[in-house]
């Protein structure tokens, strides 16, 4: 199933094409089934409804751990770099992972926990966070990470949508010099969540927390009572496998359903061809695993395929800005995954962090998360690859479940800022505003996918109709990625970002909407506008026009004031980089604010603010460009 060569790749591509359920069939056969499937493919796009070899009957676990317990017991499967450069990094090999697992899987068993049950999971970057969601995919129960930055009601508002059980999580984390409270935000959300029973707590910190009789049970106690021996439980090729929660156009974050066979398969899958780890590689995803990257590029492709996955605790710039380069030297790491923001904000940072580090291990570079723009492309090709490897730019989201647009390392020509060609088993297809599509080199288009992969969002939990709305209505007959997208004369894809009310900040998807509802629930704020700027460092900033009820006699505190309800809503990455008081908003004459003059604004270019004839009050324009002191 590993293509080792651009014509190996194109006949992959063309059979992928012609006989789908023939490509996609052989592929599955690399892995193991407890029972194998009746049908490759069953799909409808206008319900829609997505199954993948239908009838199968598997666990992935026994794929990521069982399979490589047999074949490669020592070979490390997790290599843990703790947030303290100074402190040992943890191995844990395919045996010694395969049992704490199982282990763990018992402590959830015991708990209560069954098949379908639904488990939140809100933990720092430890090998604990890889153990939890192993454990409950072990025994079929699914589970909901929720990114660690994100505040109570964030988790509240997640654990409630999907009735979560019980929340795993830790007493707190190390982030950098910084120490973060886990338990203690757990238990801010947990007044307001009725269906959790249990919470299980992994100690990192000992920072002192609450401990409720009953209720809250530490991790370590717990994995004494129990025993090492935990067969997977029989799951359907369709049974859901988690649910992950991502920022859209509208209303709160939906939760994205992925199922368990497909996403096996697609998730390895590209994880091989995409960056072509050879058996003894180290390869390292610097993503957090409370993001679809974690899920897929540190947890599922990697293990699934035996490979050896790096998580890191900390952060890029500690103790220093070298952090990433003494990670790669002191671990040979082979394959290098991370975003484009951080590679602009390490590029800032003077050449004496990376100019000396020994970085021959590298031989492939991933990008992922946004678009990344040309002299960041270059610098990690120069500095970091020191021009001997592939950047492979990988284009996929949440809902794709794993790669989609990329080069193969080494295998596919590369051009900076571009995705360049298709994984085999993906039709991508560029439409204009009607909804025509656009063939051969294409300036701007909006990206649509024509056909099923194995790994697609299946619904959104609890929610189908928001999943056909959001995904496939736009464009029927076909999935509509929400981004936009250039194909140039040799076929080769290039992303340009989000064509919605989606901003990409350091590649975190947040709704406008959802931040303006964090805004709007500030005392004294009427209403709000929040939209996306160029920012140079995190790729886009958050700009929010704000009208108070009365001007704020000291805005500058107000507007912290503001930031404060932001975080204590969603959390510190949605907090608005600039704000603005102004007296009214442009809107149409039917009360659409419109978005276009505030982007344009908030880049400060007014030079073509297009139309405004059908603004209901122009003189708003003339006042906000006043106040944000252009003219
Ligand atoms: C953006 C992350 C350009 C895009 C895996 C997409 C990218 C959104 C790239 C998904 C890339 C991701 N080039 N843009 N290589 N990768 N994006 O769900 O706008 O967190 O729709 O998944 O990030 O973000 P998500």
């Amino acid at each position: 199933m590993r293509i080792s060569s651009f014509e190996e790749y194109e006949l992959a591509y063309k059979k992928s094409v012609d006989d789908p359920e023939g490509f996609w069939g052989e592929v599955a056969q690399n892995f193991e089934w407890r029972k194998p499937w009746t049908r490759v493919l069953d799909w409808n796009f206008d319900k829609p409804d997505i199954k993948w070899y239908v009838g199968g009957k598997l666990n992935i676990t026994e794929n990521a751990l069982d399979r490589h317990v047999r074949e490669r017991p020592n070979q490390p499967a997790i290599i843990w770099e703790p947030n303290e450069k100074d402190d040992d990094p943890v191995t844990l090999t395919y045996k010694v992972l395969h049992e704490r697992v199982c282990r763990f899987a018992n402590v959830l068993k015991n708990h209560g926990v069954v098949k379908g049950d639904r488990i939140c999971i809100y933990m720092p970057m430890i090998p604990e966070l890889a153990i939890a969601v192993l454990a409950c995919a072990r025994i079929g129960a699914i589970h909901s990470v929720v990114f660690g930055g994100f505040s109570a009601k964030s988790i509240a508002d997640r654990v409630n949508d999907a009735n979560c059980k019980m929340i795993i999580t830790t007493d707190g984390a190390f982030r950098g010099n910084k120490r973060i409270a886990m338990k203690e935000t757990v238990d801010d959300a947990l007044i307001g969540c009725p269906t959790v029973e249990k919470v299980l707590v992994a100690t990192r910190t000992r920072t002192p927390v609450s401990m409720i009789k009953g209720r809250d049970y530490w991790w370590e106690e717990e994995t004494k009572k129990v025993s090492a021996e935990c067969p997977a439980t029989e799951m359907d090729s369709e049974d859901p496998l988690f649910i992950l929660y991502t920022s859209g156009s509208t209303g709160k974050p939906k939760g994205v359903v992925h199922t368990t066979g497909g996403y096996m398969v697609y998730s390895a899958y590209s994880f091989q061809n995409v960056f072509q780890n050879n058996p003894g590689d180290v390869y390292f995803c610097t993503a957090d695993i409370g993001w679809i990257t974690g899920h897929s590029y540190i947890i599922y492709g990697p293990l699934v395929s035996g490979a050896t996955s790096m998580m890191f605790e900390g952060v890029p710039t500690y103790p220093d800005a070298g952090r990433f380069w003494d990670i790669v030297e002191r671990h040979k790491v082979n394959i290098f995954y991370t975003a484009p923001t951080a590679i602009r904000s390490l590029m800032g940072f003077g050449p004496e962090f990376w100019k000396d580090k020994d970085l021959s291990s590298l031989r492939v570079l991933g990008s992922v998360g946004e678009p990344i723009n040309e002299e960041a492309w270059t610098w990690y090709n120069e500095n970091i690859g020191k021009g001997n490897c592939t950047i492979c730019d990988t284009w996929w989201q949440t809902e794709t479940g794993g790669i989609m647009i990329s080069p193969l390392a080494n295998i596919t020509p590369t051009k900076p800022t571009y995705a360049m060609l298709p994984l085999p088993g993906v039709q991508p297809m560029l439409v204009d505003e009607k909804g025509e599509e656009i063939t051969g080199n294409a300036i701007s288009g909006n990206l649509c996918i024509k056909f099923p992969w194995p790994s697609i969002i299946r619904t959104t939990w609890g929610d189908h109709e928001r999943c056909k709305q959001v995904y496939f209505s736009a464009y029927p007959g076909n999935y509509f990625t929400g981004d936009g997208c250039i194909r140039d004369k040799d076929g080769y894809y290039r992303i340009t970002g989000r064509v919605d009310d989606v901003i990409n900040v350091s590649g975190h998807r947040i709704g406008t909407a959802e931040v303006e509802d964090a805004l709007n629930s500030h005392t004294g704020v009427v209403e709000s506008a929040v939209v996306g700027y160029p920012h140079e460092i995190k790729g886009q900033g958050i700009f929010a026009y704000i009208i108070m009820e009365s001007q704020p006699h000291e805005p500058e505190l107000t507007k912290k004031d503001i930031l404060a309800t932001v975080t204590r809503i969603i959390g510190p990455i949605a907090k608005p980089d600039q704000i603005l008081f102004v007296s009214g908003l442009p809107k149409t004459r039917s009360g659409k604010i419109m978005r276009r003059i505030l982007r344009k604004i908030a880049e400060g270019d007014v030079s073509s603010l297009g139309d405004t004839s059908t603004l209901l009050d122009p003189a708003v324009v003339e006042e906000i460009k006043a106040a944000a002191g252009i003219s």
